[in-house]
């Protein structure tokens, strides 16, 4: 009977659906990362979302792991040259969480455009801004304005056919993915920041994509673009995306991922008014950890089952 340790947060299902297989499951998510190292051992398998980072130490010590769960899409918590290395399978989730990101990102959308958010952190601060509020938050309708994708997978996708919905136009570019159903499909990145209102990234964090978006890519924007970045830190420059904010050019940065996770308290970025900040909750939806948790448990069965 196959052991495995799910060390992350998951939809109960994941256990019943282990169990039903006939996996014997540790229920450890509350259990302090720094013991994982001493118990692993133990253990067949594990399933993670992004918190258990499966490297280092945890790894080393994993003498008997045959497979790795991912319940959700990114594997940059994952040493995935070292599970090469020693034949440890690793299966993710990649379509589970595919509309809780993209009503994230389109949540980013319209929130910038109104700037409810700036309203309502003045107007809790101070109730007597509540009249200044009326006249400043004096917005534009998204109906007729251009989405830019960059990443046009399924979140990009999805984004797109919501906000198209919306009456908005939507442009892609995709180096991986020149044609695309809903998307009218540009050659370059450059067609995307020049003609874009909003632009919202779909893409890995590669050492391709670290700082892809930086002072050059902000000077070729509209001014007062919406940045929307619901996919990973490390691809905006977050020095510079400051910067472009502080000179009007970008009009918002709206994002749910940082360089670095928790920001450090001194990120200017974290004080500007306009920047929207969600806690990296792209994924954490009731459906959509309901559907990673169940396919993370299938796929590892299914890895099993391989073997
Ligand atoms: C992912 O890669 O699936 C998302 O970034 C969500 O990660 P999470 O497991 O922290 O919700």
């Amino acid at each position: 009977m196959p052991k495995i340790i799910l060390s992350d947060k998951l939809n109960e299902k994941a256990v019943e659906v282990l169990k039903d297989a006939g996996f014997e499951v540790n229920v450890a998510w509350d259990l302090p990362k720094e013991e994982l190292p001493h118990i692993i051992a133990d253990y067949d398998a594990i399933i993670v979302r992004s918190a258990t980072k499966v490297r280092g130490l945890l790894l080393e010590k994993a003498v008997n792991l045959k497979v790795i769960g991912r319940a959700g899409v990114g594997l940059d918590n994952i040493d995935l040259e070292t599970t090469m290395q020693r034949g440890i399978k690793v299966v993710n989730t990649p379509a589970a969480t595919t509309n809780s990101v993209a009503e994230l990102a389109l949540t980013m959308v319209l929130a910038s455009t109104r700037d409810v958010v700036k309203g309502t952190c003045e107007i809790k601060g101070n109730p007597e801004s509540y009249k200044t509020m009326k006249k400043e938050l004096f917005s534009r309708e998204i109906d007729g304005k251009t989405l830019g994708l960059i990443g046009t997978g399924r979140i990009g996708t999805s984004l797109a056919v919501k906000c198209k919905a919306l009456g908005m136009g939507a442009i892609g570019y995709d180096k991986f993915a020149p044609e695309n159903p809903v998307i009218d499909m540009k050659g370059s990145m450059e067609e995307i920041l020049k003609n874009a209102d909003y632009i919202s990234l779909h893409l890995p964090l590669t050492s391709e994509t670290k700082h892809m978006i930086g002072k050059d890519q902000f000077a070729l924007m509209k001014p007062g673009t919406v940045l929307i970045n619901c996919a990973r830190g490390g691809i905006v420059n977050e020095e510079e995306a400051f910067e472009a904010l502080q000179s009007g050019q970008l009009g918002h940065y709206c994002t749910d991922v940082f360089e670095k996770e928790p920001p450090a308290a001194d990120n200017p970025l974290l004080k500007h008014e306009h920047v929207i900040i969600s806690p990296h909750i792209g994924a954490q939806t009731a459906e959509g950890n309901m559907r990673a948790s169940v396919q993370a448990a299938e796929r590892v069965i299914e890895a099993f089952k391989e073997l």
